[in-house]
């Protein structure tokens, strides 16, 4: 199964009552292995989480801690790019190079990478000081 298609299949279980937006996340680990992740969304709204989110934590519940490939799909009129904090999440996990698919269940698809994701992103190094 490719990652964009266990991304599309957990889609359906997205819990999202207040924005109607599902989306659906999977992310393969270095193992090979495939975790998949949705949005969470709550009443008290900034609850909430992201499918990434879902996707990463999955992973790292299961002992792994680097991904490899990056899937994210809803039914939206563009690509859907993920926000700024699973952009963080993403690379903590992934290196710069780790493809990602950002894709609409309409068709549309755009093949981008972590490091095109979040240029100058704050990693480990800037704590050097310390
Ligand atoms: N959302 C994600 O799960 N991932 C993204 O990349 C963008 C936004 C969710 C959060 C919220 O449940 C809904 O989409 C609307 O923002």
């Amino acid at each position: 199964m490719s990652l964009l298609d266990a991304a599309r299949d957990v889609r359906e279980n997205a819990y999202a009552p207040y924005s109607k937006f599902k989306v659906g996340a999977a992310v393969r680990g270095a193992s090979g292995t495939i975790y998949r992740g949705v949005n969470v969304e709550n009443v008290a709204y900034p609850e909430g989480t992201c499918a990434e989110a879902g996707a990463i934590a999955a992973m790292v519940a299961a002992g792994e801690t680097e991904l490899v490939e990056v899937a994210v799909i809803a039914d939206s009129p563009a690509p859907v790019p993920p926000c700024g904090g699973c952009r963080q999440k993403l690379a903590e996990f992934g290196r710069a190079d780790v493809p990602v698919t950002l894709a609409t269940t309409a068709g549309a698809r755009l093949d981008t990478t972590i490091g095109d994701l979040l240029p100058g992103r704050f990693d480990a190094s800037h704590m050097d000081n310390v």
